[in-house]
């Protein structure tokens, strides 16, 4: 590295500097983090991407420098040129990667001040997150963030190479698009050339990149924005990036064992770790029926058990009516927490009821043995089996759901990765990753009376199930897998159907008649008739990943410009009313002024 300005030339960055400098001259340039004077020497630390150095000045070798130095405040931009010393002993700064030396400034510029800052450039921080967010290019400046984004980019860094090293081709697809549907809402494009059509921002690359395959390019992939309009959570961002990949003459185990390699290049090049593929698998009715999510956090036990045997005949009312109508009773079993108080046992019966259930039956097993409001209604034998179901013993809690079999897996998930935090069983080290696969063809939405395709309406039947489409479609299993690390869904993919016939009998299974599938999709139906190979692929959501590596809370850490809560730019402050003539030009009209 090497800048000039004028005759000023940055040979190194400040957090280069290391005790092989010490009695050579340097020329940095960063920004002021704070300055301190102490006993006539006046100290600046001067940061920049690479770090900080401490800068000293020393007014008996030069009145000049130091006088100038009393003016520089924090951020103010400087250049300058100094000795590199071995720092006085016992001034040596072991938190500080260039602590052992400091740089006796000789000549010193000042390129620019600054205004006084709403907040300190720190990495501890409380400052609300609304304000970082409002000044994110002081946000940015603080080293832990700026160290993501670098993360982030040496992370995509290596997955362009692992991919074209493999064989893929980055293919740019549209921005301006037409609707695909993942699931959310869309964001939509006004058309002033074709008044009152819109574009849709993609969702996803999904039907550009399965067209790339009957075009011939056999392997794609692409690092690339989607956008969706939902209801946004810590991992959820109404723009987002995904490693976007497709594949033909592939089956399930080709695109898993490239993803795998992927994934272990990003975590090695990442942050220096290594994994070892192959990752453990689960049926999505393995992972549903032990651990109650699809997403499930395999780091810890408290895993589910199903109970329905051995209590649908019991006294309790709740357990045999939700058996007799064909429901399921599941417990898990708490290791040592009978001690809950009456507190704990509230809120976990909020989290329960928020997930759907009509209430919380629990046993605390104690040396009395079962404390319980259940207790009086189970027969001896009963309880026998439950505890020896659940393995329990003096000192567990017991949290039974009973319900139908999909309310009672989400709520003993739920409740079982509360109880995993509070009893601190989830590690806080180390990466766990786990297939799903095998996910249900469809789903029945209540409120719209009418299946809806689990992953998208793309993805194949798995062939054994085929016959069962019309008769039971729900039992129908799509060749659909996802990767999920520490709990989290961090990509999704599927095989997908290759054949027009087939995508025309789903696209009618899923209510979507022939001339809504023509509207919607014509183009990807007409494009299969044209021999297209069978082909699958996955995408990675990149901002999940990277905020999983490097520790984050949310994703908002790991994107340099991310949106509030509500969705937002506080930093331009996007969404934004325009001009009335824009509107015209549009055809526009607004409704209602919120
Ligand atoms: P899917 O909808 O599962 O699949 O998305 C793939 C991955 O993208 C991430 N993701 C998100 N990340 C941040 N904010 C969001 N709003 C968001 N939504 C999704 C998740 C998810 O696993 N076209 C298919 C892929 C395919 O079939 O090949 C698709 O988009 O980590
Ligand atoms: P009740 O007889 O309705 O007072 O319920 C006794 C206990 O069973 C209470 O602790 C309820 O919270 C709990 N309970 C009620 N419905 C269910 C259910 N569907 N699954 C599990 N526990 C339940």
């Amino acid at each position: 590295m090497s800048e000039k300005m004028g005759e000023w030339r940055r040979g190194l960055y400040c957090g280069q500097v290391s005790s092989g400098h010490i009695g050579s001259e340097v020329t940095l340039m960063g920004w002021a983090q704070r300055r301190r004077d102490h006993g006539g020497l006046i100290f600046i630390d001067l940061r920049d991407r690479e770090g900080m150095v401490q800068l000293v000045f020393n007014p008996e070798t030069g009145k000049e420098v130091h006088e100038k130095a009393h003016e520089v405040r924090s951020e103010f931009v400087l250049a300058v040129k100094g000795m590199v010393q071995k720092r006085p002993e016992g001034t040596e700064n072991p938190e500080l990667k260039t602590g052992l030396v400091e740089v006796a400034v000789k000549e010193l510029r000042v390129l620019n001040d600054s205004a006084p800052l709403p907040f300190m450039i720190e990495d501890e921080t409380d400052v609300a997150e609304n304000t970082r967010l409002k000044y994110r290019y002081l946000d940015l400046r603080r080293p832990s963030l700026q160290g993501k984004l670098i993360l982030r980019h040496r992370v995509a860094m290596a997955t362009r190479n692992y991919l074209s090293e493999n064989g893929f081709f980055e293919i740019e697809t549209p921005v301006l698009t037409k609707s695909t549907p993942e699931g959310a809402r869309d964001f939509l494009v006004p058309s002033r050339l074709s008044p009152g059509s819109f574009f849709a921002l993609p969702q996803s690359p999904q039907l550009f990149k399965q067209i790339l395959m009957i075009s011939g390019f056999d392997r794609y992939f692409q690092i690339v924005r989607c956008f969706r309009d939902e209801d946004l959570r810590a991992d959820r961002q109404p723009e987002f990036t995904q490693i976007d990949a497709e594949m033909s003459f592939v089956d399930r185990d080709d695109v898993i064992g490239v993803m795998e390699g992927l994934v272990t290049v990003m975590f090695r090049e990442g942050i220096g770790v290594g994994l070892k593929p192959p990752f453990p698998r689960l049926t999505y009715a393995e992972a549903v029926g032990r651990f109650g999510l699809d997403n499930p956090d395999v780091r810890f036990g408290l895993e589910l058990k199903d109970l329905t045997g051995a209590l649908s005949g019991s006294g309790f009312k709740v357990f045999s009516e939700a058996a007799s109508k064909g429901g399921v009773i599941k417990a898990i079993c708490a290791k040592g927490a009978a001690e809950f108080s009456r507190k704990d046992l509230d809120d976990l019966t909020e989290v329960a009821v928020s997930f759907g259930a009509k209430g919380l039956a629990w046993v605390k097993l104690t040396s009395g043995g079962w404390q319980s409001p259940i207790a009086k209604f189970l027969s001896d034998g009963e309880k026998k089996a439950v505890e020896e179901a659940l393995g329990a013993a003096e000192g567990d809690l017991i949290l039974f759901a009973a319900d139908r079999a999909s309310i009672a897996n989400t709520v003993l998930g739920r409740l079982r990765l509360n109880i995993g935090g509070r009893l601190g069983l989830i590690p806080e080290e180390g990466f766990s990753f786990v297939w799903v696969t095998e996910f249900p063809m469809l789903e029945y939405d209540e409120a719209d009376k009418r299946y809806v395709a689990v992953h998208h309406p793309f993805t194949s039947p798995m062939d054994e199930d085929m016959d069962r489409l019309d008769t039971e479609p729900l039992k129908v299993r799509a060749k659909a897998y996802d990767l999920v690390l520490n709990g989290s869904e961090i990509g999704g993919g599927s095989i997908r159907i290759h054949r027009s016939d087939v995508q025309s009998r789903i696209f009618d299974k899923l209510g979507i008649g022939a001339e809504e599938a023509e509207t919607r999709f014509g183009f990807l139906l007409e494009a299969l008739k044209y021999g297209t190979p069978p082909h699958g692929g996955i995408a990675f959501g990149l901002d999940r990943v990277m905020a999983i590596m490097t520790g984050s809370e949310s994703i908002r850490d790991v994107i340099a410009f991310p949106k509030t809560q509500k969705g937002t730019c506080l930093l331009s402050n996007a969404p934004s009313t325009v001009d009335q003539k824009q509107l015209d030009e549009l055809f526009i009209r607004v409704a209602k002024k919120v």
